[in-house]
């Protein structure tokens, strides 16, 4: 099956009313949230957490494959030390707290971007609960944790000139699909929808190259008040594009 191309896809009759099977977050709005009640930025991260809760059950109850949440871009250490630090306490928290839910509702937990800058006893935490679902197959979550889309496509690069270097790969044997089985999203399933909450209107280094025919859908709902309902109004827009991938 073509990765990245669409013809595939198109070949399986995808063009009509379906659920995602690849459905990608951009949880933003939470500083906003926290902003809206007096309350510190650190406050909107912890309400957060419960909507990732909500939005994990209710994106397995749907019938999506494949949840990829963009937790902390490679951009995001630019904030101030102690909300970098609050967020990584989160993240092994909600580890901590979720881990035998998520493998009892036969979650499956994958990261995305560069685990290497966290702290060991934040990437030992992570490793144990990948290895601990590594067997479940009825959601697979992947958490993009100091991901960029275009240091992605950079490793990506590097991996093909090195083959290349080394002679294990003609650099005219280069197309989009050897391209894609580089990324770190290579053995998931294409990007079929891409939300964005809280009312902005970018993709601020995410899923570059994966996103190029998802569907996008960009709600005003911030992150802490996503819940089934907000997620129900993404999937029926999905369900409602036809998708063309340049045909007609
Ligand atoms: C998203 O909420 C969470 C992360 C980026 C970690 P923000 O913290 O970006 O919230 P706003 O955009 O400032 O409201
Ligand atoms: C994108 O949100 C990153 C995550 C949601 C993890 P940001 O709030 O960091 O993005 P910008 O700075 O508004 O583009
Ligand atoms: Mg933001």
């Amino acid at each position: 099956m073509s990765r990245t191309g669409a013809p595939a896809r198109l070949g399986e009759g995808d063009g009509g009313a379906t659920v995602p099977r690849h459905l990608a977050i951009i949880m933003d709005g939470n500083g906003r949230w926290a902003r809206g009640r007096s309350l510190p930025r650190v406050a909107g991260h912890r309400q957060g957490i419960e909507a990732v809760r909500r939005t994990v059950r209710a994106a397995g109850e749907a019938g999506v494959e494949v949840l990829t949440l963009y937790a902390f871009s490679s951009e995001n250490w630019r904030r101030p030390p102690a909300e970098i630090s609050y967020l990584m306490g989160l993240l092994t928290h909600y580890i901590d707290a979720e881990l035998d839910q998520l493998h009892g509702e036969g979650v499956r937990l994958r990261t995305i971007g560069d685990l290497s800058a966290f702290a060991p006893e934040v990437r030992d935490r992570i490793d144990a609960a990948k290895e601990r679902t590594a067997g479940n197959d009825r959601l697979t979550l992947v958490i993009a944790l100091n991901y960029g889309a275009r240091a992605e496509l950079v490793g990506a690069a590097r991996a093909l000139a090195r083959e290349a270097a080394e002679g294990r790969l003609a650099p005219e044997a280069i197309n989009e699909d050897v391209l894609d089985a580089r990324l770190e999203t290579a053995d998931l399933p294409p990007l079929d929808l891409l939300v964005r909450t809280s009312g902005e209107v970018r993709l601020s280094n995410f899923l570059l190259w994966q996103a190029a025919y998802a569907e996008l859908y960009f709600t005003p709902t911030l992150w802490p008040d996503f819940d089934e309902e907000a997620l129900q109004a993404a999937l029926a827009h999905y369900a409602g594009r036809q998708r063309r991938f340049g045909g007609l």
